[in-house]
C-alpha cells in the first residue's frame, strides 16, 4: 500500500549540500564508531528518504533487513567473512577496470577491508537490502535483472547518502552472496522470492570530514554520439 507523506519528515543532519553528500559518500571501513548505538529514528529517517528512489511501475519491491542483534550481527559477519575468502567472478584488465590493482589506492583499500573484516561483528547495525522477485527466473535475461538491480539499488544508495547527511557511514560490499543462500537461512528471508542485493555496515563515524575520492575525469568514461 503506498501512501503520500502529507510532508517531507528531514531532522537535522550535517547541512551537507546535495553535491557534498553525493561526492563525500565513501566507502566508510576504518572509522566506524564501534560504540555508538544508532537510534532507530535516525535509520527511520534515512529509509524514508530511500524510498523516495525511482523503481519500475513504482513497485517498491526492496526490503532493508537490519541486523541489530549481536549474537545474529556475529552470524552474519561470520558468513560475510567466509565470502571475502571466495575470489570474485569476473576478469580484471585495462580494458574493463580503471582501478590499477598494484596501485597504492588498492594497498590502501585492501588495508581497510582487512579492518571491516576484523571488526564487523562489532559494527552496532548490518544492514542487506533486498529485493522481491516472482522468482529467480526474472534474473536471467539482462532486461529482467536491469529492471530488477535497477529497482533495489537506487533505494540503497540513497540510503547511503541519506546515512552521510546524519554522520552515519556505510560501505557498500556483496562478498557475502557467495553464501546467499546460507544468510537467508540464517535470517528466514524466502530465499526463491527475495534476492539480496548487498551488505553494509552502519554507523556513525569517526569524524564527519570526507573528501571526494580518486576516480577517472569524465574524458575517459564520456561518449558523445558514438562509442
Ligand atoms: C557493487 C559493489 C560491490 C562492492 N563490494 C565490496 C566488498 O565486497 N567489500 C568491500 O569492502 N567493499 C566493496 N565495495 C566498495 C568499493 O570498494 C568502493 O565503493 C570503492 O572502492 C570506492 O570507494 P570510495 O567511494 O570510498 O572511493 C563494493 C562496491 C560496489 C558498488
Amino acid at each position: 500500500m503506498t501512501t503520500t507523506p502529507s510532508r517531507p519528515v528531514f531532522p537535522p543532519g550535517l547541512g551537507l549540500s546535495a553535491v557534498e553528500v553525493l561526492t563525500t559518500t565513501r566507502a566508510v571501513r576504518r572509522r566506524l564508531d564501534l560504540t555508538r548505538p544508532v537510534p532507530r529514528e535516525v535509520i527511520e529517517e534515512c529509509v524514508r528518504v530511500a524510498a523516495q528512489a525511482p523503481s519500475g511501475r513504482n513497485r517498491q519491491r526492496w526490503d532493508f533487513v537490519f541486523v541489530e542483534d549481536a549474537a545474529t550481527r556475529a552470524a552474519v559477519a561470520d558468513i560475510w567473512r567466509r565470502g571475502l575468502a571466495v575470489p570474485p567472478a569476473g576478469i580484471e584488465g585495462p580494458q574493463y577496470s580503471r582501478m590499477n590493482f598494484g596501485s597504492r589506492e588498492w594497498t590502501r583499500i585492501r588495508i581497510s577491508l582487512d579492518h571491516l573484516a576484523e571488526h564487523l561483528h562489532e559494527v552496532p547495525l548490518l544492514l542487506i537490502p533486498c529485493l522481491r522477485v516472482g522468482s529467480r527466473a526474472e534474473l536471467s535475461t539482462v532486461r529482467g535483472q536491469a529492471g530488477a538491480w535497477g529497482s533495489v539499488i537506487p533505494a540503497f544508495w540513497s540510503f547511503m547518502l541519506a546515512a552521510r547527511e546524519h554522520g552515519l557511514g556505510t560501505a557498500w560490499t556483496t562478498c557475502h552472496l557467495s553464501y546467499e543462500r546460507e544468510m537467508a537461512e540464517l535470517l528466514g528471508l524466502p530465499y526463491d522470492t527475495v534476492v539480496q542485493v548487498a551488505l553494509t555496515p552502519v554507523a556513525y563515524t569517526i569524524g564527519t570530514d570526507f573528501k571526494p575520492g580518486p576516480r577517472a575525469e569524465p574524458g575517459a568514461f564520456v561518449h558523445w554520439d558514438r562509442w
